[in-house]
């Protein structure tokens, strides 16, 4: 995994942006999987910046949902389909049939697992831009997680449950999450794992020193076929030694 430290978080949204626009520009149809959270937002408009300048057309493009909480829709604000949607497709005017997104209130979790499967399956995954967890999650994947896995709905974390509360207007009984697996994730052909702010600077430390394992599910990105990079502003890499940087 390479780690690629940028001065601010502007910086770093702008080198994110510019690999999305150069893979678009290059396959006009190409499957773009954003994660929710707060660190892809200054991505998402630098995105939308550049669509309005026409220096990227995205209406060829296909936008995959990375993972959703269970029994949450676009209804309630901080779902993950409400933070693409508002945040980035919708400004985009990416039409329904773009969008292929789990929908956290199905009945059916089983068929939700199956249709996304079966989406990535026939397409694959052209780029894929990660946030981290405070417990070094990705999408969903928590600590312990099964890594040979396609999408799957999954335990939150202890640390999940207690983190989730920054995206909440109130208090939500929510116990799992449902995310595309790692299987799928280190088949895609560019990962992107973006971190920002002194917060993330103790898991960042963790993640580039420790061998790849389940227990630290950012470390398994390490196991990609095609190196992952790691996309950092100098808050969230200030604990890594000089030579890493
Ligand atoms: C959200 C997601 C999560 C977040 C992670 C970091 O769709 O997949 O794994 O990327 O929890 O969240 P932020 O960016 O809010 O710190």
């Amino acid at each position: 995994m390479k780690t690629i430290t940028f001065k601010d978080s502007q910086k770093v949204a702008k080198a994110v942006a510019a690999e999305i626009i150069k893979i678009v520009n290059q396959k006009p149809n190409a499957v773009i999987c954003i994660a929710g959270g707060d660190t892809p937002l200054p991505v998402m408009q630098e995105l939308i910046h550049e669509a309005d300048l026409k220096k990227v057309d995205f209406s060829k493009a296909y936008f995959v949902g990375l993972d959703e909480w269970v029994g949450l829709g676009k209804e309630t604000k901080g779902s993950c389909i409400q933070t693409l949607q508002d945040n980035l497709y919708e400004p985009l005017g990416l039409r329904e049939e773009q969008i292929i997104f789990f929908d956290g209130k199905a009945n059916d979790l089983e068929k939700e697992l199956d249709r996304i499967n079966a989406f990535i399956a026939k397409k694959g995954l052209d780029f894929i831009l990660l946030g981290i967890g405070m417990n070094g999650h990705i999408g969903f994947n928590e600590p312990g997680v099964t890594i040979d896995s396609e999408a799957q709905v999954v335990a939150l974390d202890e640390v999940t449950t207690r983190v989730m509360s920054k995206y909440f207007d109130e208090q939500l009984p929510l116990t799992e999450g449902i995310t595309l697996g790692f299987k799928q994730i280190l088949a895609a052909k560019n990962i992107v794992l973006m971190a920002t702010g002194l917060k993330k600077a103790e898991i960042v430390k963790q993640t580039v020193k420790t061998k790849p394992t389940n227990q630290l599910p950012a470390t398994v990105l390490k196991l990609a076929e095609k190196e992952a990079d790691f996309y950092l502003d100098e808050a969230a890499a200030s604990l890594l030694e000089e030579e890493s940087l």
